[in-house]
């Protein structure tokens, strides 16, 4: 199982793929959970001390790796470098393991700017394909609203595009902007949370003004959820058995469209 989680910057997509991957990891599954944002805060969400998060190495700037595995040196731009470097033991080198949960962060690449094909973004992008399509392995992706690093290849490995929106004009823009790019590279499936939501009136909102996106799940504004990215711990850990239920509840409802 393949899961992509996008949407707006902050309107919760590191606290709901951190969600996910803990309650897949509660019941006994190994995941990886893959931070795919540039904005990269998912090791926090899953509560990942400071103190650990500090020895986190993005992919990105393990530059050796890049190096020996393009054979590029990474900032000479338009140098020939390979562009089928080896991955295939990279997520199992690189990732930072806790319990069920192994978790790779990819990291911002900073040269030549988005969508470069600089060795940096050539390996991330053939560490990505390698993870989709290739790896049995449970998979939950934390992504920008670009989702930058799929392709029209990889996307036909994810089962499962996840748009966070909540109540409010900007967050459900985004939505659509990511299910048209989706569309573009042929993500089969995509589904909105809505997230932060404070009334009736709220989930109201969201769901008219997503047409042709169905909203599998609603997640309440929870000042516990908010006090947790405070503290730093994580969101499945603070939460009481109420809003447990309702994650729970949200993984059933992605489960059951994949299967
Ligand atoms: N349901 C919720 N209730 C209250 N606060 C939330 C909720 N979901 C997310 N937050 C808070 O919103 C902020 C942004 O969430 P985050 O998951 O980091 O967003 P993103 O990864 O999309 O940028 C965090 O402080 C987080 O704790
Ligand atoms: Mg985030």
């Amino acid at each position: 199982m393949k899961i992509a989680v996008s949407g707006k910057g902050g309107v919760g997509k590191s606290t709901i793929a951190a969600a996910l991957a803990l309650t897949i990891a509660n019941s006994g599954g190994k995941v990886m959970a893959l931070d795919a944002d540039p904005d990269a805060n998912l090791a926090s969400a899953l509560g990942i001390t400071t103190e650990d998060q500090k020895k986190i190495v993005p992919i990105s700037k393990q530059i050796a790796l890049i190096e020996e595995r393009t054979g590029a040196k990474v900032d000479t731009y338009g140098k020939v470098f390979k562009l089928n470097p080896e991955v295939s033991d990279v997520a199992e080198k690189y990732s930072y393991r806790r319990g069920n949960i192994d978790l790779l962060v990819l990291g911002a690449i900073v040269a030549g700017g988005g969508g470069c094909a600089c060795p940096e973004s050539t390996f991330i992008r053939s560490l990505v394909t390698d993870l989709v399509m290739f790896k049995d392995e449970t998979l939950i992706m934390d992504m920008e609203a670009g989702i930058e690093h799929l392709g029209r290849a990889t996307s036909k490995g994810v089962d499962m595009m996840v748009v966070v929106v909540e109540p409010g004009k900007r967050s459900i823009d985004c939505a659509f902007t990511v299910q048209r790019m989706a569309n573009e590279i042929g993500v089969k499936k995509l589904v909105a949370v809505a997230n932060k939501v404070t009334s009736e009136e709220d989930a109201q909102f969201i769901k008219d003004n997503l047409p042709g996106i169905e909203v599998i799940a609603t997640i309440p504004y929870s000042e516990v959820i908010r006090n947790a990215d405070r503290e730093g711990i994580s969101v499945l850990d603070v939460l009481d058995d109420d809003l447990k239920v309702v994650f729970e509840k949200m993984f059933k409802q992605i489960e059951g469209r994949i299967e």
